[in-house]
Order: structure tokens, then sequence, then C-alpha cells
């Protein structure tokens, strides 16, 4: 299969982990024939730096004409009210989500069960946990009208759905809870929102295509303990923007780490695929950053065009690092790996096809691990 996909690093960590995930695919790309060309354009405060616009031009005709974007992250070191926030960097994602029509953010839950011990919560309570977040990311607080007053006293963000953004995120969520373990959670506050009650009656009424799928609806502040609590109950979360941003970071613990947990934006004609973490500054130019979730972002990238046994491939090669301790002080805080050699090591795993001839030792003595 020929790709070219649209490579947005953009700030803090981004490029460094960008590059790994570039790397994993290059050696599936090698190793599966297809070809993969990468075409780098800049988002986010470097972009403002280099051209006085979160999201240049020239950077969103590449996206729109590209197969896929791999993105890094965006952000300023402060996220404060001094940064105005129409021309935050930010905005080049959130401009660029809008632009390409990206509308559902999937964020998986699956804890490794060699980290579990990571995790601060009790291993009985994460083990086997297997969920995914489906996010909307097209509408609501995000996107719906902000005002603030002369003074800079009295501000307000609208949070406005229309009925068929929710729809075409709802058949998405069944349409994957169909493949899984058949049940659809509904996360919002309707007891108190408009926009919720929207959301509960259209899933409520898509719901009776798929009698399969068990539908459930929970009120967010109850949901947010219960993903803490007993994250087994999950099969596929569904929920606004604003929450399913708040409830994926708080799923991340289940998985011990943020730095591990990718995602993937999908729209009709595009789809773009990001790790969940922030721009983590102080980590930047280190080499500490843990890549996984830049190179679990790429997996997603490969099962969204249907390469799944190239995309098993990564998952494999991630499964591998992981359990020989090939991984970030995040990870590991007594590991001698950076984000490279996290990065080569699993370009090297996908490269030696067969795992017989892996010989997991010389990763210890920094040899090729390609015999
Ligand atoms: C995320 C991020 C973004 C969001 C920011 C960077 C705009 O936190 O992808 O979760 O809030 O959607
Ligand atoms: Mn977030």
């Amino acid at each position: 299969m020929n790709l070219k996909i649209a490579a947005l690093s953009g700030d803090g960590i981004g490029p460094e982990v960008v590059l790994q995930a570039k790397k994993a695919l290059n050696a599936i790309a090698i190793v599966f024939d297809h070809e993969f060309i990468f075409e780098d354009a800049l988002i986010g405060a470097i972009a403002i730096e280099k051209t006085g616009n979160p999201l240049p031009e020239q950077t969103l005709n590449l996206c729109l004409n590209t197969d896929a974007v791999l993105f890094g992250t965006v952000g300023a070191v402060s996220q404060g009210p001094e940064i105005d926030i129409k021309s935050s960097p930010i905005q080049g994602l959130l401009k660029l989500r809008q632009a390409l029509g990206l509308y559902a953010n999937v964020r998986p839950i699956k804890p490794y069960n060699d980290l579990l011990d990571l995790s601060p919560l009790k291993r009985k309570i994460i083990e086997d946990t297997d969920f995914v977040i489906f996010r909307e990311i097209s509408g609501g607080s995000y996107f719906s009208e902000k005002k603030i007053n002369e003074q800079g006293t009295i501000a307000s963000d609208l949070c406005e759905y229309t009925e068929n953004e929710i729809i075409r995120i709802t058949h998405l969520a069944f349409k994957t809870a169909q493949k899984r373990k058949n049940k659809v959670t509904l996360v919002d506050k309707a007891s108190i929102l408009e926009t919720s009650r929207l959301w509960r009656k259209v899933v409520k009424e898509i719901s009776a295509s798929y009698p399969e799928v068990a539908v459930e609806f929970l009120l967010v502040d109850y949901a947010a303990m219960q993903i803490i609590m007993n994250p087994k109950q999950f099969d596929v979360i569904l929920t606004e923007n604003l929450f399913g941003d708040i409830l994926s970071d708080e799923a991340s613990v289940i998985t011990g780490a943020i730095g591990l947990l990718p995602s993937a934006s999908i729209g009709n004609e595009s789809a773009l695929f990001e790790p969940i973490h922030g721009i983590f500054s102080e980590a930047k130019r280190k080499n500490i950053a843990n890549p996984i979730a830049s190179i679990l972002s790429a997996a997603m990238l490969l099962e969204h065009f249907g390469l799944h046994l190239e995309s098993e491939k990564v998952y494999e090669a991630v499964q591998k690092a992981i359990e020989l301790n090939v991984v970030t002080a995040d990870l590991n805080p007594y590991s001698k790996f950076g984000t490279n050699e996290v990065g080569d090591f699993i370009a090297n795993y996908i490269l030696s096809k067969d795992d017989l001839y892996f010989k997991s030792d010389n990763v210890y003595i920094g040899q090729s691990t390609i015999v």
C-alpha cells in the first residue's frame, strides 16, 4: 500500500516521539513491502514562532491532501490566562481537527500485564481492563461561542451539540462495540445539561438498531468514580468533548503511565493519530520521553487502513520492549534506555522478522538486535 503521511511533530517532546513512530512505520514498510512517504509540517508554538500562525496554510493544505496525519504534541509552556485563547499553540490542533472534519477521538485503555504494578490502583481492580473511549471532538464547549465582558469579570463558554454531530459518533461507537464486548456506556450530565439530554435521546434511538449491544447511561461524576473503582465493567465509553478529555486522562492511571496511551481521531475523509499526552517540555531533548504512545498511535494508523498484520507486529514489538524492560524511566526508574533506544529496539524487532533470530540479550550490551 502507498500512503502519504503528514508528520506534524509540533512542540515539546513531539518531535522526538514522532521520530520513533516514523522508525516503526519505516520498518513495517520494509518488512511488509509498503511505501510510506512522510512529509513534515509545522504546527503549534513552533509554527507561531516561524510563521505567526499555529496552523499555517501550508500545513493545512498538506493535511487535506494526505492519507493520514501523524501528530506529536502542541502547547505553550504556560497555558494560563496570559495567553490569548484565539492564538495559542493548541489552536493549531483544534483548528486542524475542525478543518479535517475529525469528530471521533478513539482512546483505548488496556493495561500491560507486565506494568500492572505501575498503577497506583490495585492489581485486582485493573487487571483485564479493556475499554475504549469514544470522545466527540468537533463540538461542545471547545468550539461553541466563548465570551468575556470588557472588564474581564464575566466569562462564558457555550456548549452546543447538533443531533447530527451526535449521530455520526454514536454509530461508530456501536459498530465498535459489536466487534468487542457489545456494550456502550454513554457518559453525560443529563440531570443538568440540555446537551446531555439530547445525547441520551439520540443514543437511545440509535441503540434500537443495534439490539445485541447493551446500552447504559452514566452521569459523569459517577462514571469518573466507576472508571477507577471498577474499570472492567466498561467496553465502549461514549461521551462529549470535555468529559472525554478529562475521563481519558483519568483512565490513563489504569495503565500506569500517560506515555503509553495512543489515540486516533477519525473523520469521514481524514484521520489523525496522536498520543494523548501533552508537550512535557521538561523532558524535551533529554532523550527521556516515552515514545510508546506515539508508536502505538502509528499502530492505530495501520489498523485504520486495514493493515492488521502490520499493526499486530507493532503491538507485538511494543509488548516485547515492555517484557524485556527496554523502556524509558517513567516505566522503570532504573532504566538506562532513552527515547531513541526504545524506538530503535521496536523498529529492530519489527525488522528482525523472525522471533527465533531475535537476540534479546544483545539489547543489554547495546549491540545490533538484528542477526
Ligand atoms: C487532548 C489534548 C487537547 C484537547 C488539547 C491539546 C487541545 O488535551 O488531545 O486530550 O483538549 O483535546
Ligand atoms: Mn487532553
